[in-house]
């Protein structure tokens, strides 16, 4: 047990949604040895240095190094541009959406204490990119690139483009205007850290990516915006604590996973569906998307991860969801104490005199509620998570859930969850078409196929 979040499952279960759509005791405790199986499948994907998430909640030293170079960054820029991809992105983006200031990005830094607005930069779409470099002053705005590998095509041509900028804006100081988050040891941006002197943070190598946000990837973005990253890390420290079990019943990142792999896998859920009800929780569910779809996604299996904010969603897709194909799973996420709230007071319209002496956080509560039980009843299958509020401790422990449920998911339903050979193909064609020697090899067979893509037959 937590007071870090709940996880109910019932909502998923044959009792409520059906024998065909949902599971069943005994479905549980004929997967104990598949479970118990995940459990050392994780083990020794940590031996092995490939599941380095699972201690980065307990290294003070990264946290230490990521809130200097954010003091050091206070004062002396406006803003922070954070460019990366995928998880070299994501995470920073979830941190910043959840717990980041409700301020709007606009007022000046004497009302965020010095600190500089962050913006997540993840397109290097011309039309969105050059706009936005244009309207930012050199000499009050810093620059975190964030590449693991350090060679991926989106942050090296940025980063391309504004060191030229900077260079003619600032000379010699352009550099203290930039800050890169990659490898230790290899790939371009290390090598152009260490040849321009550029201050620098790391990547551990055994946790990169899609699993990275509790490094300096997500550390040093959170930090700069002034959240507190040491109750981040104490939720994330103190729910890794509880995933130690082989027993789903008493390691909620096993049951998790274990309950999505068998819908997925025993009932034909293979679309899973995050439908969070805390706006500032949209961003979480980009995150768990790339988490869930790129690791289990390969050898032919893996599951469709829709985020689906909440509200919104239900007046767009809800009709889908309680109609359509019977091939869904349903993740609820809520947030108990939203932290403000106000009294509908009345009068109000005909019609509405029900909503008097109501919040509007009851009426938001309503409506997850009342969606979560349509589609029960409807025999859709629906987990729950609760939150106790938006807390740096809360997001710490619920990211650390996910990172564990996926890795602990991977063995479940057959695959490893720590490669992304489909995404390095997707990258090596795009930098092969612009000339990359490393990728010479490949560059006929993608521009014959291209040319045939154009054809109209
Ligand atoms: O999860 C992953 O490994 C990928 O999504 C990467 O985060 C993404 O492709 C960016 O890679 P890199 O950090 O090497 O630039």
């Amino acid at each position: 047990m937590t007071s870090l979040f709940s996880l109910r499952t019932a909502g998923a279960s044959a009792d409520l949604v059906g024998r065909e759509h949902g599971l069943s005791a005994t479905d549980l405790e004929d997967a104990a040895p598949l479970a118990e199986r995940a459990g050392r499948a994780l083990v020794e994907a940590r031996e092995a240095g490939k599941a380095g998430f699972l201690d980065l909640p307990l290294r003070p030293a990264v946290l230490d190094e990521c809130l200097a170079a954010a003091e050091d960054l206070r004062g002396r820029c406006e803003t922070l541009v954070v460019v990366g991809m995928g998880g070299s992105a994501l995470g920073a983006r979830t941190l910043l959406s959840a717990l980041g200031s409700p301020l709007p990005p606009g007022l000046p830094g004497a009302a965020r204490n010095g600190r500089p607005r962050v913006l997540v930069v993840d397109d290097p779409d011309p039309a969105s990119f050059l706009p936005l470099l244009d309207a930012l002053p050199p000499a009050s705005t810093c620059w975190n690139f964030v590449s693991k590998s350090g060679k991926t095509l989106e942050p090296l041509a940025l980063y391309s483009l504004l060191r030229s900028r900077l260079e003619a804006a600032l000379g010699p100081a352009w550099r203290e205007r930039v800050i890169l988050t990659t490898d230790p040891a290899g790939g371009p941006l290390r090598e152009e850290a260490s040849r321009e002197r550029l201050r620098s943070l790391v990547v551990p190598p055994e946790a990169g990516g899609r699993f990275s946000v509790l490094c300096a990837v997500g550390l040093l973005p959170a930090a700069a915006a002034g959240i507190d990253v040491r109750g981040l890390m104490r939720g994330a420290a103190e729910a890794a604590a509880l995933f130690q079990s082989a027993d789903p019943a008493r390691n909620d990142a096993l049951r998790l996973a274990l309950w999505l792999s068998l819908l997925g896998t025993k009932r034909g859920k293979r679309h899973h569906v995050m439908v969070p009800y805390a706006a500032a929780l949209a961003p979480f569910a980009g995150w768990w998307q790339q988490l869930w779809a790129e690791s289990l996604g390969k050898n032919g299996t893996g599951f469709d991860a829709t985020p689906a904010p909440g509200p919104g969603c239900q007046h767009s897709l809800l009709q889908l969801w309680m109609e359509g194909p019977r091939d869904k799973a349903f993740l609820f996420l809520d947030v108990e104490d939203p932290g403000v709230d106000r009294v509908i007071d009345p009068p109000g319209p005909p019609g509405a005199p029900f909503l008097s002496r109501r919040t509007l956080g009851d009426a938001h509560r309503a409506l997850a509620d009342g969606t979560a039980a349509a589609l029960v009843r409807a025999g859709r299958p629906v987990i729950r998570i609760s939150l106790p509020a938006l807390r740096p401790d809360v997001l710490g422990a619920q990211l650390q859930l996910w990172m564990t449920a996926t890795a602990l998911a991977g063995p479940l339903v057959g695959v490893d969850p720590f490669g992304q050979p489909g995404v390095e193909e997707g990258k090596r064609n795009a930098a092969s078409l612009l000339g990359r020697e490393e990728d010479a090899a490949r560059r006929e067979g993608v521009r014959d196929l291209l040319d045939r893509l154009r054809s109209r037959r």
